[in-house]
């Protein structure tokens, strides 16, 4: 009988792969960045997809993942992951196969591998991961991780440079806004309290939409075909959040000039350099977190307000740490001046409930968030205690798949 909490491993480096609604994050345990970052994106030849049959690797040649898919086969183009969960397991393990075998070019027999999951990930979806990795790929270990509890672990490594994450600090209020869901989940000992989690229906991809929709209102040169692109690039490399939209409006119209700014493009087609100028859109797209009536007539809360009711219906003995540890994750986090912004807001609520010297409120930004989640899971897999935390292939044959201890999410 297999012992349960020993692996039948080898010394070969732990995979982990964080699969998110827009982005793969993969590569190994132990290393400090993830040795690729690929849209979540799959394309399948036509053969391929009239067939629809089990993935073999015969088909390898017919399907291409990441930047591949989506820029040469646009039109059938394949999204496995909507607002963080998986929706086509067949998309999902293909991409997998060619995440594995042509990415990262390893044999999945030989590695034990770390995935992750969103908060409240239906069990059943974690089983039919669990499956495909141990039947399909035969891999010898599997650990699924909850997101939030990955990024607290690489808030953690971070802050103590060198040191190893210790579970007991394993508590605060994680951020996660990535390109498909927004989640506030606060973590008490490496548990998720399952029952104070909220989600926002705003992430990274409706941010992009509205500066899409701001550039095409102010009738800026972006073809059609291009503005999407043309917009994400904008909101990640020239947006910031101000501290007081009033005031940022202000700035803007009383000097245009010195606040514009241009945005350079090249059109793909023509091969002709553009460029646009970015205006408002600059602070108006992370606004849309803290005055989500800009976007939305159904969802108003700003984040602030919706972070501090979070943690009020947690246990009245956790709040303080919560408060003293906000940990920002996710790429749409990654906005000049974000953390900055929240931590005032959110200040502000918790003074007006508090004599001065209550619960301080403080908001960690590692400064690499858009792979925090996998970086923690680099991690959990380098930590002495992983083997126990991992299930066996052994174990999964005999009983099914465990869960790990401190990664799982105490809701289930
Ligand atoms: N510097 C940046 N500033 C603002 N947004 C950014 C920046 N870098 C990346 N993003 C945005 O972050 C999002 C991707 O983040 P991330 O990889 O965390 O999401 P994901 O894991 O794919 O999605 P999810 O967690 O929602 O399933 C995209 O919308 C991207 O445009
Ligand atoms: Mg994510």
């Amino acid at each position: 009988m297999a012992g349960f909490t020993t692996l039948q491993t080898s010394e070969r480096p732990v995979i982990v792969m964080d699969n998110g609604s827009g982005y793969t994050k993969m590569g190994f345990a132990g290393n400090a960045a993830p040795n690729f970052v690929i849209p979540t994106a799959i394309s399948l030849a036509t053969s391929m997809r009239k067939a629809a049959g089990p993935a073999s690797c015969s088909d390898d040649c017919n399907i291409l993942i990441g930047e591949e898919a989506v820029s040469q086969h646009a039109h059938s183009v394949h999204y496995p992951i909507r607002h963080g969960v998986v929706k086509s397991w067949d998309h999902m393990e293909r991409f997998w196969q060619q995440s594995i075998h042509r990415y990262l070019r390893v044999d999945s027999e030989d590695h034990n591998i770390i995935l992750t999951e969103p908060p409240m990930n239906p069990p059943e979806n974690r089983e039919t991961a669990a499956e495909i990795m141990f039947e399909t790929f035969n891999v010898p270990g599997l650990c699924i991780g909850v997101q939030a509890v990955l990024s607290l672990y690489a808030a953690f490594a971070a802050a103590e440079k060198g040191a190893k994450a210790r579970k007991s600090s394993l508590t605060g209020c994680v951020i996660d806004i990535g390109d498909g869901c927004t989640h506030i989940i606060p973590v008490s000992d490496g548990y998720v309290i399952a029952s104070a989690i909220k989600s926002i229906p705003i992430a990274g991809r409706d941010v992009t939409t509205f500066v899409q929709q701001l550039l095409r209102e102010r009738k800026e040169p972006v073809p059609v075909e291009m503005s999407s692109d043309v917009a994400r690039g904008i909101k990640e490399t020239l947006c910031y959040t101000g501290s007081d939209v009033v005031k940022e409006f202000a700035k803007h119209d009383t000097e245009p000039g010195k606040h514009s700014k241009v945005y350079n493009f090249k059109d793909p087609r023509s091969g002709a350099e553009r460029s646009c100028n970015v205006r408002h859109e600059a602070f108006l797209a992370p606004e849309v977190f803290f005055r989500p009536d800009f976007i939305s007539d159904e969802y108003t809360t700003p984040l602030p307000q919706l972070v501090d009711r979070v943690i009020q219906s947690c246990p009245i003995d956790t709040r303080r740490d919560l408060y003293g540890n906000i940990v920002l994750s996710g790429g749409s986090t990654m906005f000049k001046n974000f953390g900055r912004r929240l931590q005032h807001d959110l200040q502000k609520i918790v003074a007006t409930r508090q004599p001065p010297g209550g619960s301080p409120v403080e908001v960690r930004v590692a400064g690499a968030q858009h792979f925090g989640v996998w970086f923690g899971g680099s991690v959990l897999g380098m930590m002495p205690q992983f083997g126990s935390m991992c299930c066996s292939r052994a174990e999964y044959q005999e009983r099914g798949f465990r869960s790990s201890v401190v990664a799982n999410d105490g809701a289930n």
